[in-house]
């Protein structure tokens, strides 16, 4: 696997201070986020582990800036994302973070290499669909992933851990400064989830991001330098 050469985004700071997330619930306001604080230094490696339920998708979201928070403030890069414009915001999401899910939610009618250039479609002139960049940034990730042997494949055609690896690649197109992943070895026995572990390590050294990596897996958890433990609405980073 050879380094991507195309030179990566500068990793983002993360600082959160005082967030709180309540929702409605038939036996009152569920108070998912407490008070919420913690920082991020660009390149900084943060898994997150805690009970089922305890918020840790919930606080995904809102650094993801698909949800908002109820109170407290998110920068990310030194920008504050929710005081932006809904088109800006889009913007922002699109050109400086980037997601995986524990499923990987790549489109079945498309193959690796048209799914990994999904995300330019929204992403303006510079890096559009076509570009030759784009294209060419495209095959470095896939190289980079070790799948550049399944461009045309469809996602229908690979394994899950090979369907992980793609979804990495295509959360990487953009050079995202923060890189968001929800259990993304959650549905992978525990051979491909270490692999997939340790692309996220290389990840991490390799491609500029800063990282966040929510879990269930100790053993993956323990690898980041910087490890949370979320409880009662709070993150605990050791
Ligand atoms: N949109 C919503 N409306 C109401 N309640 C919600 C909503 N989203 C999440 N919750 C509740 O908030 C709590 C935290 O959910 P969240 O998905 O963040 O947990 P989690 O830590 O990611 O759990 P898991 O490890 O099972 O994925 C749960 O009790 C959940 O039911
Ligand atoms: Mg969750």
């Amino acid at each position: 696997m050879n380094e991507v050469s195309t030179p990566a985004t500068e990793a983002a700071t993360v600082s959160v201070s005082g967030l709180k997330r309540v929702f409605p619930a038939r036996s009152g306001p569920l108070v998912v986020l407490d008070d919420l604080s913690f920082e991020l230094a660009p390149g900084d490696g943060l898994s997150i582990v805690g009970p089922s339920g305890c918020g840790k998708s919930t606080l995904l979201h809102i650094l993801g800036t698909l949800d908002r928070p109820d109170e407290g403030t998110v920068e990310i890069g030194g920008q504050n994302p929710f005081q932006l414009s809904d088109t800006e915001l889009s913007h922002f999401r699109n050109r400086n973070i980037g997601f995986v899910f524990q499923d990987h939610y790549l489109l079945p009618q498309l193959n690796v290499g048209e799914n990994l250039l999904v995300p330019t479609l929204a992403a303006g002139e510079k890096a559009s669909l076509n570009s030759e960049a784009s294209i060419e940034r495209a095959k470095q990730l896939l190289e980079w992933v070790g799948l550049q042997d399944r461009v045309d494949h469809f996602p229908g055609e690979l394994s899950g851990g090979e369907r992980q690896r793609v979804a990495f690649a295509r959360s990487l197109i953009l050079q995202p400064g923060l890189l968001l992943c929800d259990e993304p070895t959650g549905n992978l026995d525990p051979e491909t989830a270490k692999s997939i572990g340790d692309l996220l390590i290389k990840i991490q050294k390799e491609q500029g991001a800063t990282l966040i990596v929510v879990t269930h897996s100790m053993s993956l958890a323990e690898r980041f330098d910087r490890r949370g433990y979320m409880e009662n609405g709070r993150l605990r980073i050791e």
